[in-house]
């Protein structure tokens, strides 16, 4: 208990703190032409799936439980994915309203859903004896929809990854390991869109590391205080290598290096000025991987709306995740939830897709821009029944209710916009107004 609590501990610190020990390199970035689809597109289904479905206490288990590499690896024998059907992960992912999908080809437990080169402990080896990547990687490209890839440089299995000094030869091997393996990816496969790598900071490398300082003993490094022994990861090295394999590819920041997107974890914080940025997070519990509560849902489609709006109006992207069961198939319930995301879409998507950030306000909801409109997302009708846009140069010529094209009362000024008399939200998550500009 103790240990699952320190292991939450740590777990939390590493969420809170992790992913901002990048390196700056601009040259590698994509240019915004290529950056485009994935800020038009707003919305993608992460899917994260492995061994660790089938104990179902979450992709952390292997460390939360330290359960021994030779022991876990035995669950390949049940990993049978009889249910597994790429076909119908993307047709969830599309009737969900998701523009493109994040599924994890390997997470930190090292087992591969792909086929790899580098040793046998992929899905190929497993009782499944397939390539699961690959037939995710396919599905996608039929349905047209955008194809990521997740792939965590860290392994639980290397030493070297705990303790790079000490194992450094082992350390070396695990980064061999990354190499291979990212090419093995971006070339076995066709075009691949996103790259989303985790656990690639150097504050994440040696995290059960203990630091003798001469003076006070022994000590744990502190995840605030990033690694900077001889060992490295070579981000800059490893993207270069990618940009040659899949020029136009989105990367992740995740590797030690800036990455074409910041990534934000559950909990949102203030997106650093002029960078793209995703938010991921769980449709339902607090595991990535499945557990048997993920059927009870943690997130209303309220307020996986507002969090949508949340996210847009301050000009990002949300990726959500769900755990598939350990036989492949995603959890009815979720699907039916994603769907209702997808129904919501289905009707408002303008409002969404393909806009901008506008402003955000916690009392009432945010705003999206285009070229031609600004939509105001009402979450929260204010009691007063009115909420204030800031000033803009172009004439509102319009403002109608998105759900039946009725007339909403506005007042442009030059001190701004206010939105009068703002009807009931009713049953809908989101009271949309659009404002029609000249
Ligand atoms: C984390 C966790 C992980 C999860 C991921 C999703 O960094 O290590 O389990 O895959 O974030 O963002």
């Amino acid at each position: 208990m103790r240990r699952l609590f320190i292991a939450v501990l740590l777990v939390s610190a590493l969420a809170n703190t992790s992913h901002s020990q990048s390196v700056v390199d601009t040259t590698l970035l994509l240019s915004k032409n290529d950056m485009q689809w994935w800020r038009d597109a707003k919305f993608g289904l992460f899917i994260h799936f492995g061994l660790y479905a089938i104990p179902g206490r979450g992709e952390w288990v292997m460390w939360e439980e330290q359960i021994d590499t030779a022991e876990y690896s035995k669950l390949r024998d049940k990993f049978t994915c009889e249910k597994f059907d790429a076909a119908q992960w993307v047709d969830i992912a599309k009737h969900a309203g998701c523009k493109y999908m994040v599924v994890t080809a390997r997470h930190h437990d090292g087992f591969c859903l792909f086929d790899t080169h580098f040793g046998d402990y992929d899905a190929r080896h497993s009782a499944a004896k397939r390539d699961l990547i690959g037939e995710y990687v396919d599905a996608a490209h039929k349905a047209g929809m955008r194809t990521g890839i997740y792939y965590s440089p860290l392994d639980w299995r290397y030493p070297g990854f705990f303790f790079p000094e000490l194992y450094r030869t082992n350390a070396e091997e695990m980064k061999k390991q990354t190499y291979a393996q990212v090419r093995e990816l971006l070339t076995q496969y066709g075009k691949i869109d996103i790259l989303w790598y985790d656990g690639g900071e150097d504050n994440w490398l040696g995290f059960g590391g203990l630091k003798w300082d001469g003076g006070s003993g022994w000590h744990t490094r502190g995840f605030e205080k990033p690694y900077t022994g001889k060992f490295s990861w070579g981000p800059i090295k490893l993207n270069t290598m990618v940009r040659e394999l899949q020029p136009a590819i989105v990367i992740s920041q995740r590797s030690g290096w800036m990455g074409d997107f910041e990534t934000q974890e559950v909990r949102l914080r203030e997106p650093t000025e002029n960078r793209p940025w995703e938010l991921c997070t769980n449709l339902g519990g607090t595991a990535w991987g499945w557990t048997p509560s993920a059927a009870a849902q943690a997130m209303s489609l309220d307020s996986c709306i507002a969090l949508l709006v949340r996210v847009v109006s301050q000009d990002g992207n949300l990726l959500l995740n769900v755990g598939p069961r350990p036989d492949g198939s995603i959890e009815p319930a979720q699907v039916h939830w994603l769907k209702e995301i997808g129904d919501f879409l289905l009707k408002y998507g303008e409002s969404i897709y393909n806009t901008r950030g506008g402003i955000y306000d916690a009392r009432w909801g945010g705003s999206t821009i285009t070229e031609r409109a600004v939509y105001v997302h009402i979450v929260n009708v204010p009691p007063e029944k009115a909420v204030s846009l800031p000033p803009i140069s172009q004439q509102v010529t319009s403002a109608r209710y998105l759900r039946d094209n009725s007339k909403a009362t506005f007042v442009q000024s030059d001190a701004g916009i206010s939105l009068v008399n703002i009807a009931d939200r009713q049953s809908e998550p989101d009271l949309i107004i659009k404002l029609t500009l000249k």
